[in-house]
């Protein structure tokens, strides 16, 4: 099958001179259409940083990216804008919400964006709304909201267009359990039923025990994959926590 997402040798660094930071160091990954992928590692290894580059928030030093056969560092402008608008949905921690729209107008503007149709706008939120549990939040604006409230808020808005690959930055870092269990099963439903490829970056072993695979970073380089193929999710999580006690103390934070 065709893949969605190739990241080729992947290379972040910033700064310069005795400064230098290697954030991504040849990283190399490839998603199939309809896959649901964590990304694990240690603070500072380099997950937001490999996300920010697929979500061409920011651009690689070096390497290649090809989202659906478009190779992401040649897009510029206006081209580069419309390519993340109507393929891409994001859902991060800092959730970006526009301070001056409510709820309902934050998640329509993502549909009014991508030229949906008027008539179907109003139930497609509401119905959207209703699923991640904040029917009762749509005509407040995000300072009237509590914090996992404007997350799940940014998670309607990412997934109601339907993008082809959805990119999640510790989407529920900032929830409580409930709520993060929602989001989770929206999540998994959205990548069930509609097929949507997740890339989805956590710190928590029992979200990313809800992936499909697991991908963890080191130091900017993989460090190791794993596979949850048959087996149920608890036994998936047994296995990642053993990887992230080999990881070492850095991680411990999950356990
Ligand atoms: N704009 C920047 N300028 C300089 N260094 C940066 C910048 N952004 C990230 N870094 C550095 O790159 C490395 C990777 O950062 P990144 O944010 O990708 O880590 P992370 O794995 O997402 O960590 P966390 O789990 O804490 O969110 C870190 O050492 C960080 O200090
Ligand atoms: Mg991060």
């Amino acid at each position: 099958m065709e893949e969605i997402l190739t990241v080729r040798e992947l290379t972040r660094v910033y700064g310069k001179g005795g400064g230098v930071t290697r954030a991504l160091d040849g990283v190399s990954l490839s998603l199939q259409p309809g896959e649901y992928v964590a990304v694990m590692g240690p603070s500072g290894s380099g997950k937001t940083t490999l996300l920010n580059c697929i979500s061409t928030i920011d651009r690689p030093t070096a390497g290649s990216i090809v989202i659906d056969g478009q190779e992401l560092t040649r897009l510029r402008g206006r081209a580069l804008a419309k390519f993340r608008r109507e393929r891409l949905g994001f859902i991060f921690q800092d959730c970006n919400l526009l301070d001056t729209l409510t709820a309902f107008e934050n998640i329509a503007l993502a549909l009014s964006i991508v030229h949906a149709p008027a008539g179907g706008i109003e139930k497609r939120v509401k119905d959207t709304a209703q699923l991640l549990g904040i029917s009762d939040c749509l005509n407040k604006y995000p300072y009237q909201m509590s914090g996992g409230q404007q997350q799940r808020c940014a998670a309607a808005r990412a997934i109601i267009t339907k993008p082809a690959l959805v990119l999640a930055d510790e989407p529920t870092g900032a929830l409580d359990s409930r709520s993060a269990r929602m989001l989770l099963d929206r999540l998994e439903e959205l990548n069930r039923d509609l097929g949507t490829t997740i890339l989805m970056v956590t710190h928590d072993a029992f979200t990313a025990s809800c992936c499909r695979r697991v991908v963890f970073l080191q130091d900017g380089q993989i460090f190791q994959e794993l596979r949850r193929g048959e087996e149920d999710r608890r036994n998936f999580f047994q296995k990642i926590i053993q990887v992230v006690t080999r990881m070492g103390g850095e991680m411990a934070d999950v356990l």
